[in-house]
């Protein structure tokens, strides 16, 4: 039981899939920074500086398709979906997690021109998701880039910090960790809040971190919405049936739903604030349903551990990895990622609204 609750504490993401569309790989809009946030889709290596932290990634097989096969702390077989959104504008990969930059002090102010991933796996939108995990929720994540602000400003003067972050792109991934908890909560009752109920208060929460970075000069946000969670391996395997959860289905849907909300009502009160919202969900369910479209094959199994195993060296491992929609019990393939990347950058209003990450880094 405590294995199976540290396990689902890790988060999930998987993502979204696109056929690839070349026009819109070559094309490779410049953006001066890349800041980005949220959850193990995102995390390129925080964890690793967590000494108590239940969400890591830092042994193999993990990172077996990276280079020289490291593990680095990322939830994936090679790059992640934060370095696969980020080498479209041209990057090698994501830009180093906010505390091996401070291990690093005699690089640390040189790099943060450059962004700085704040991600932590495990965490939530809500300080209470994660928390017996050891993680940093999004809350502090933002505390962090309010540190790195600071240290801009010292570098390149209060008008110079402003107008390069209202450049720079804010990627947000984050929220499926904040339903697997709700969902744990309600199974073991330690919570009385309706489905609706946790939703406001997670929409608020939301609202306010969006509001807290707009505050510290973030203008362009890149948001990825909740995929259909109730499909990850681990999901299917501990439902019996095979098949995907409704109830944490129909929770990333509606959160979608409030997302939109939020961030259509705060574009146009704030002045300046531009969005691209990722649907996660629609272009998730598109694959799983049609695989062969994308290129992939298996959809319902994790490529580590199928889904009943967590993904570690003793587990089973599948050799055609970019077949595979899912790495492990949560988390998606490189291949996945890389997928993903290439829709939120150059995808179809059905998929990213309401213009997708090249057109946001290009407006004014
Ligand atoms: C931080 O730097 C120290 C000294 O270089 C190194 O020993 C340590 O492993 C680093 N920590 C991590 C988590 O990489
Ligand atoms: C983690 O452990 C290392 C080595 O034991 C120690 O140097 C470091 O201060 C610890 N970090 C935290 C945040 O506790
Ligand atoms: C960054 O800013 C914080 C807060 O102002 C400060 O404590 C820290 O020393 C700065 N770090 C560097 C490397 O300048
Ligand atoms: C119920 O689940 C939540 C979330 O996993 C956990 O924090 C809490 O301790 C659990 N409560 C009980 C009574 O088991
Ligand atoms: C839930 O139940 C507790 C006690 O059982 C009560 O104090 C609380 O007001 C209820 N409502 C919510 C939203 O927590
Ligand atoms: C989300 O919004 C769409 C369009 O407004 C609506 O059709 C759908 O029922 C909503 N879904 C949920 C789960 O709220
Ligand atoms: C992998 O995980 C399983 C299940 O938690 C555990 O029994 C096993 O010892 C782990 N193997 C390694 C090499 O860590
Ligand atoms: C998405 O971005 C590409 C540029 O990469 C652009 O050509 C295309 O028109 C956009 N698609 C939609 C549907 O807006």
């Amino acid at each position: 039981m405590a294995q199976t609750s540290t396990v689902s504490s890790l988060c999930f993401r998987m993502l979204m899939l696109a056929i690839l569309s070349l026009h819109c790989a070559k094309a490779t809009p410049s953006v001066p920074a890349i800041f980005i946030f949220g959850d193990s889709t995102f995390d390129v290596g925080t964890n690793n500086f967590l000494n108590d932290s239940q969400a890591k990634a830092n042994f193999p097989y993990n990172g077996i398709d990276f280079p020289y096969s490291e593990p680095t702390g990322r939830f994936s077989n090679g790059y992640n979906s934060a370095d696969q959104i980020v080498k479209q504008f041209g990057y090698k990969r994501s830009p180093p997690s906010f505390f091996s930059l401070l291990n690093r002090s005699f690089s640390f102010k040189k790099r943060i021109l450059k962004g700085v991933n704040f991600a932590s796996g495990g965490s939530g939108i809500l300080d209470s998701t994660g928390l017996q995990a050891f993680v940093i929720p999004l809350r502090e994540q933002i505390e962090q880039f309010s540190t790195v602000r600071d240290n801009i400003t010292a570098l390149l003067g209060q008008e110079n910090t402003a107008m390069m972050l209202s450049k720079s792109l804010f990627l947000i991934s984050v929220g499926s960790n904040d339903i697997f908890d709700y969902q744990r909560r309600s199974a073991n009752t330690s919570t009385n809040l309706t489905a609706q109920e946790f939703l406001d208060a997670l929409r608020e929460a939301y609202q306010n971190h969006l509001q807290k970075l707009y505050d510290l000069d973030a203008r362009k946000f890149g948001i990825v919405s909740i995929p259909p969670i109730g499909c990850c391996p681990f999901q299917r395997f501990i439902g019996k049936t095979g098949d995907c959860v409704k109830e944490l289905n129909d929770l990333a849907k509606s959160f979608y739903n409030a997302t939109e909300t939020t961030l259509t009502k705060m574009s146009s009160q704030v002045v300046g604030m531009k969005y691209s919202l990722g649907n996660a969900y629609a272009k998730t369910s598109d694959i799983i349903d049609n695989p062969f479209v994308f290129g992939l094959k298996e959809v319902k199994q994790a490529c580590c551990g199928n889904g009943n195993f967590p993904c570690n060296a003793s587990a089973s491992l599948c050799p055609d990895r970019q077949e595979y929609l899912f790495w492990d019990q949560f988390h998606p393939t490189e291949a996945a990622s890389r997928l993903a990347a290439l829709t939120l950058l150059g995808g179809e209003l059905r998929y990213v609204t309401p213009m997708n990450f090249s057109q946001l880094v290009q407006t004014n």
